[in-house]
């Protein structure tokens, strides 16, 4: 798959007569909120895991130092718990942009604490993209995250703001923390 998504992002969805839509986001979309949204609720989405196996090489690295960031695997049985925001479609103009290293716009199901399920979209760097880098060990991932920087700052930042609105959110991700343990300080 091309490595910048913008154009594969625009003929995804059909968004004629939609006025708002439910955006979830499991990574940096919890903590970086540069979109204007109308509501924002915790929510959940089932059969997924979250992981820093997606490489970064125009926010939190470079070409030729690429940084990690996360992305969705998936896995039955796992929940991966996030923030949503109900959105009109235009953000996805910026988003797109954004989220343009091999993330692409899925359809989801997504529940909210009180037990509420609403159709929305998530943007997922499915494993057949250019910048997909996958499993390695968690000492590793930490060490290549401790060195990576890029235009959107150090890559450590990323991890370091994530795992503190994941505390935030309740949520207990062990591959999270466990990186985030493993930084050196
Ligand atoms: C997301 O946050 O939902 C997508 C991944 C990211 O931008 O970090």
């Amino acid at each position: 798959m091309a490595a910048n998504t913008i154009e594969l992002n625009r003929s995804r969805q059909d968004f004629a007569g939609i006025e708002s839509i439910w955006l979830f986001g499991y990574g940096s979309l919890i903590y970086k909120v540069d979109f204007p949204f109308l509501e924002q609720r915790p929510a959940r989405i089932e059969g997924w895991a979250r992981r820093f196996w997606q490489g970064s090489h125009d926010h939190r690295g470079t070409p030729e130092a690429p940084g990690r960031v996360v992305t969705l695997i998936e896995q039955p049985g796992s929940i991966c718990k996030g923030m949503a925001f109900r959105v009109s479609p235009t953000v996805f103009e910026h988003l797109d942009h954004r989220e343009k290293d091999g993330y692409l716009r899925f359809t989801t199901t997504l529940t909210f604490d009180d037990g509420r399920q609403e159709q929305g979209l998530v943007y997922i760097a499915t494993e057949d993209n250019e910048a997909f880098m996958g499993h390695a060990p968690e000492a590793d991932i930490a060490r290549q995250i401790a060195a990576a920087a890029g235009p959107s700052g150090r890559n450590d930042e990323y991890l370091r703001k994530l795992a503190e609105a994941l505390r935030h959110l309740g949520d207990d991700d062990p591959h999270v923390f466990m990186i985030e343990s493993l930084l050196p300080c």
